[in-house]
């Protein structure tokens, strides 16, 4: 008898511990929100990659609240995660939410977007977003000829860290062009004041973004290109060239410009090959995007991830100056694609199914 309730304790012991270990999540990975096809497709392929991995893994989204940012820290916490992989949905609110976590020995991952002003930050994998910005404006200087062209500038949100690098980017390309006259900013009294100004300072570009910022989101910057048009006179339109910082925002952008009688011809620029704008390329109605595999960007985060928890060396390539510390980052190139190469950088490359698209061809 003694022996029997000794086995169905030691039963209970094994039950108890493997259902405990079922409730442990070994890393916890924050996405800003499922509201903007980029992110959904981040999780996506952070779900393809871990399909075979034997570390457990929780994906949360913030929907673009730092709130639900923070508890979903909170929760990931109370979960025992031992590596916390994270896109900020405000670079510089996020480092309260971090060190909580870098207090309880989390190592902690920026995911695309640094995280600003604290040492709480171990690693970071990112595209090269300044490569970004200057692809987009080599586009639009690429297409331009003679002088006086109308230029229509955009930009991300301002708390997003990556908003200030791909402004910075497209600023290096399209200064010098402002300069000699190829270009003539149509909708920033800010740039205009700045455009001899071949390097500018993050507060110049606070200055401009002001004016300029979409905040990432679609409506408004449909609402800011309709006042900018209302705005311009018939000179400043005709055809026209639009630096639009990403796919949500360049459709939107788009739509307003199309839907303008005095606009004859526009090009807008991208970012992200989200289906929708793919769609818009072959179309016609956007110009390009600038394509960032993200299949390699979370083939990075995990390995990191991995590394810290087999308690191996994790492989970085630079650093990032976060305004508090040097952040060890892992850095990935950018692809810039157009209507003529959609087939080799997205299909053939197996990132998105050809059926997903009319009128290729
Ligand atoms: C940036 C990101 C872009 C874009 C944007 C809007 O931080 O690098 O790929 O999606 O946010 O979410």
């Amino acid at each position: 008898m003694k022996k029997l309730t000794l086995l169905i304790m030691a039963l209970l012991v094994v039950v108890t511990l493997a259902a405990c270990k079922k409730e442990t999540v070994n890393i916890g990975i924050i996405l800003p929100t499922k509201d903007e096809p980029r992110w959904v497709q981040d999780e996506k392929r952070f779900k393809d990659a871990l399909k075979d991995t034997d570390y457990s893994v929780e994906i949360l989204f913030s929907q673009g609240s730092t709130v639900t940012e923070l508890s979903n820290v909170d929760t990931l916490i109370s979960k025992g995660i031992d590596v916390l992989i994270i896109t900020p949905q405000d670079g510089s609110a996020a480092a309260a939410a971090v060190e909580k976590a870098k207090a309880e020995g989390i190592t902690v991952i920026a995911y695309d977007r640094l995280i600003t002003d604290t040492d709480a930050v171990d690693y970071y994998v990112t595209f090269d977003s300044v490569a970004v910005g200057e692809a987009q404006a080599q586009y639009l200087v690429d297409q331009a000829t003679g002088t006086g062209n109308p230029l229509y500038l955009y930009a991300g949100a301002a708390t997003d860290n990556n908003a200030f690098l791909f402004f910075e980017g497209a600023w290096n390309v399209l200064q010098p062009k402002i300069a000699d006259g190829t270009f003539e900013i149509k909708n920033s009294s800010e740039a205009i004041g700045l455009q001899t100004k071949a390097v500018l300072t993050r507060s110049e570009m606070s200055d401009i973004l002001g004016q300029i910022t979409t905040n990432w989101d679609f409506n408004t910057a449909k609402n800011l290109a309709e006042t900018h048009l209302t705005n311009a006179t018939t000179a400043d339109k005709g055809d026209v060239f639009i630096l639009a910082p990403n796919d949500g925002t360049a459709r939107a952008i788009a739509d307003a410009f199309a839907d303008d009688t005095e606009i004859t011809s526009y090009l807008v620029t991208g970012q992200d090959a989200e289906v929708a704008s793919v769609q818009y390329i072959i179309d016609g109605k956007q110009s390009m995007t600038v394509f960032k595999d993200v299949r390699t960007l979370v083939n990075d985060a995990i390995d990191m991830a991995v590394s810290v928890l087999d308690d191996d060396t994790v492989v970085t390539t630079g650093s990032y100056n976060n305004g508090e510390i040097d952040v060890p980052a892992k850095q990935t190139e950018v692809v810039v694609v157009e209507q003529s190469n959609v087939v080799a950088a997205l299909i053939t490359s197996g990132y998105y199914e050809e059926s997903l698209f009319e009128n290729l061809d």
